[in-house]
């Protein structure tokens, strides 16, 4: 599915967010800044621009690794226009099996991915295993308001109006009726918390 919608992926974040995904990226990764982390892994990182954002945080290496090839040749190509493919090295490869050592980043972020996991547990128990113990991470997620007046709202542009943008830019009819559901059904916020506590204590 990601492969199909890659080439619009960067657009379409911009465009149906307003913008806001970029100013969400920059403050989640300032939840980093005091631990000055020095190998970071930026986990379903699709084209790249949480790793990019990572890169104020003057790590000396980025593993940028995704399951998509085609989200990952777009960040490949992005990294090469930024000057920056010595730092940001994009793998491709599966959350639930990954080709790295243990304990082995001192931070990982990962944004808009752990909703898209296949298995979550597994992808959860790995993050873990290849993390120092003392490491770091950042999961930023899309989450539903609290707010009842806003809530409405909220449901019609999420659940009908972006998906049709989506599908008109994109081509794709299934990507973005999959957003609002995959949200939909996701634990969010102390509840996804305390889903990574059990796993991982
Ligand atoms: C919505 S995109 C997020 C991209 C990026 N992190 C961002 O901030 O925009 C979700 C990404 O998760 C990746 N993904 C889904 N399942 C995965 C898995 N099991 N292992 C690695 N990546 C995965 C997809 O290929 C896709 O690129």
């Amino acid at each position: 599915m990601f492969d199909n919608i890659a080439h619009r992926y960067d657009f379409l974040n911009h465009f149906l967010s307003l913008g806001i995904d970029i100013y969400w990226r920059k403050k989640a990764i300032a939840f980093l800044s005091a631990f000055k982390p020095k190998f970071i892994m930026d986990m379903a990182t699709g084209t790249g621009d949480f790793a990019f954002e990572a890169l104020s945080l003057r790590p000396e290496k980025i593993i940028a690794y995704d399951l998509s090839l085609g989200m990952i040749e777009r960040g490949r190509n992005k990294s090469i226009e930024k000057g920056v493919s010595t730092i940001v090295e994009f793998i491709k490869g599966d959350s639930e099996k990954m080709p790295f050592e243990d304990n082995m980043f001192d931070a990982m972020t990962v944004g808009f991915g752990v909703r898209n996991f296949e298995n979550l547990k597994q992808g959860l128990s790995e993050m873990l295993r290849v993390l120092k113990p003392k490491g770091k991470l950042v999961i930023l997620e899309i989450g539903k308001p609290k707010n009842p007046l806003i809530t409405p709202l909220f449901k019609l542009y999420f659940h009908y109006i972006a998906p049709g943008i989506g599908r008109l830019f994109s081509k794709d009819h299934r990507a973005y009726t999959y957003l609002p559901e995959s949200v939909a059904a996701f634990p969010e916020g102390n509840d996804f918390v305390q889903n990574i506590e059990r796993h991982w204590i």
